[in-house]
């Protein structure tokens, strides 16, 4: 992994300006209390997955110093895409004057990123690409119930990016580890769709399950990620999680002995941007230059489907 960027959309809502803007019967406190999440950016009117992908795809191969030009696989993980077609992978791939290579998106839910990860390391590794774009980009805001306080409080909208690069040595993917199991999908589903309903469909999930199921999927897939690479938890530099809850990220944090100085958190301000999370805490990590090389950094994320996996990397 080259490097990372990140997109944030300017319009910062707190949770007092959220609850005032939708009419929420809700507070500050508890939204805090409960997830950690203090605010999050919401897209304006014209953004969407594909705008936002392209800004943090930009920054990403400007940190890496590699032209588009050079990138031969663009791979978007989203719930939210554009439209259902073109993918927001092509038309990202467009935006940035790429002309060469394949686009596609994918969707794993919260868990997409990690699901991108491991199919751009495997077809980089097959040799099907070398320079690989790999964004999560999302605007839950746009499939939120904005009545429903339960959910709507969770989430947020941004992308982030990161270029992967076929090369010889140390550093880079050592192996990801992902899973699905479809008897849950209705715990955290989006309620129609355009080859259902024919429109977007709205976020439908029960809080406390998914919550069960995080903290025991997440510990199973870290396990196996560690155990595939011969690894001990204490080896570990940096724990990047997926960005839903506070709870679940310092469960994942006592669990590896990490100390919060090593967990990268970013839910207090982005609150949770589903496949954009992972990237978007790589890219807020990189700019203030707090991987070293040779750091061991590990991945998780759970998602809707229910989908879940591991990714471990050396910086
Ligand atoms: N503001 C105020 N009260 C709220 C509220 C809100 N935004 N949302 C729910 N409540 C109320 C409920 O109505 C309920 O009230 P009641 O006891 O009178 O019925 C009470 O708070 C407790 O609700 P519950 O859903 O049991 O709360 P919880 O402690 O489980 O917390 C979550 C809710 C969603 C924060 C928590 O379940 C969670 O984090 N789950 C995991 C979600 C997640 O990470 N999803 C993404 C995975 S990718």
């Amino acid at each position: 992994m080259l490097s990372a960027g990140g997109y944030l959309p300017a319009d910062v809502v707190s949770n007092d300006e959220l609850a005032r803007r939708y009419g929420l019967d809700t507070s500050d406190a508890w939204i805090q209390e409960r997830t950690g999440i203090r605010q999050r950016h919401l897209a304006a009117p014209g953004e969407s997955a594909s705008s936002m992908g392209i800004k943090a795809a930009a920054q990403a191969l400007e940190r890496a110093g590699v032209d588009a030009s050079e990138v031969d696989a663009v791979i978007v993980a989203t719930a939210t895409p554009d439209s259902s077609f073109p993918a927001t992978a092509v038309r990202i791939q467009a935006g940035l004057g790429i002309t060469r290579g394949f686009a596609f998106d994918l969707l794993a839910a919260c868990t997409g990123f990690i699901y991108a990860l491991s199919v751009a390391d495997a077809m980089i590794r097959t040799g099907q690409c070398r320079t690989a774009l790999v964004i999560g980009a999302e605007t839950y805001s746009r499939i939120l119930d904005w009545t429903d306080r339960t959910t709507c409080v969770l989430f947020g909208d941004g992308a982030g990016a990161v270029v992967l690069r076929a090369e010889e040595g140390e550093s880079g993917i050592l192996s990801s580890h992902i899973h699905a199991d479809g008897r849950h999908g209705g715990i955290l589903h989006v309620e129609g769709g355009p080859g259902s309903t024919g429109g977007t469909g709205l976020l439908r999930m029960a809080g406390r399950e998914v919550f069960k199921h995080a903290v025991t999927k997440l510990a199973s897939a870290v396990d196996e990620a560690l155990a595939a690479n011969s690894l001990a938890r204490e080896d570990v530099t940096w724990l990047v999680p997926h960005q839903a809850n506070i709870r679940i990220i310092d469960a994942m944090g006592r669990k590896l002995h990490l100390p919060r100085e090593r967990v990268v958190v970013t839910v207090d301000r982005h609150a949770n941007t589903s496949a954009a999370s992972i990237p978007l805490a790589l890219a807020e990590a990189v700019g203030e230059g707090r991987f070293k090389p040779g750091d061991l950094l590990l991945l998780e994320a759970i998602g809707g489907g229910l989908t879940w996996g591991a990714t471990l990397l050396r910086w």
